[in-house]
């Protein structure tokens, strides 16, 4: 019974998903079921919400805080709780990717996305 409904609103949704590319996308935004459809085939969210979804501060927890400490406040590393105002966004890029001087390199390490949402959430910290 549930499969069966499953399969007829998966053909209505492709029904009506076809008709709306042909005609407007406000059509298919207004049914539930195209717009779930829709984002299902990995179109990019047209929000203004940082391009990753990573938690930097969970990120920061597991990879940083060993050397940076809690607060940000310094341990082995220096202090970061003021980084963004004496770096630019590319210097604390590259510091994560390239470590030196103490300080691991997270080139591999870490996704792209991890350091550049560490990057980002960093380089607020003035
Ligand atoms: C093994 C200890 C260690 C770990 C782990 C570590 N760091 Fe560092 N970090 C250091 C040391 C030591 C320095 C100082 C390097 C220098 O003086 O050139 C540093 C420097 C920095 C700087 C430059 C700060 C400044 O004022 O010059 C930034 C930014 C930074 N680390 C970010 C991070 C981030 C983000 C992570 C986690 C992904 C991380 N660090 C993990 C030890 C570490």
């Amino acid at each position: 019974m549930f499969k069966k409904m499953t399969m007829m609103i998966a053909a209505l949704v492709l029904a009506i998903g076809l008709g709306a590319c042909a005609s407007s996308n406000e059509q298919e935004a207004g049914t539930n079921q195209g717009q779930d459809q829709g984002q299902n085939q990995g179109q990019p969210p047209a929000e203004t919400t940082p391009a990753t979804n990573v938690d930097a501060a969970a990120v920061y927890k597991q990879n940083c805080l060993v050397c940076h400490g809690a607060n940000l406040e310094g341990q082995v590393g220096p202090n970061l709780q003021k980084v963004g105002a004496t770096h630019t966004p590319e210097e604390i890029s590259t510091i994560i990717h390239q470590g030196g001087n103490g300080m691991n390199a997270f080139e591999g390490v870490l996704s792209e996305d991890e350091i550049s949402a560490l990057v980002e959430w960093l380089s607020a910290k003035k």
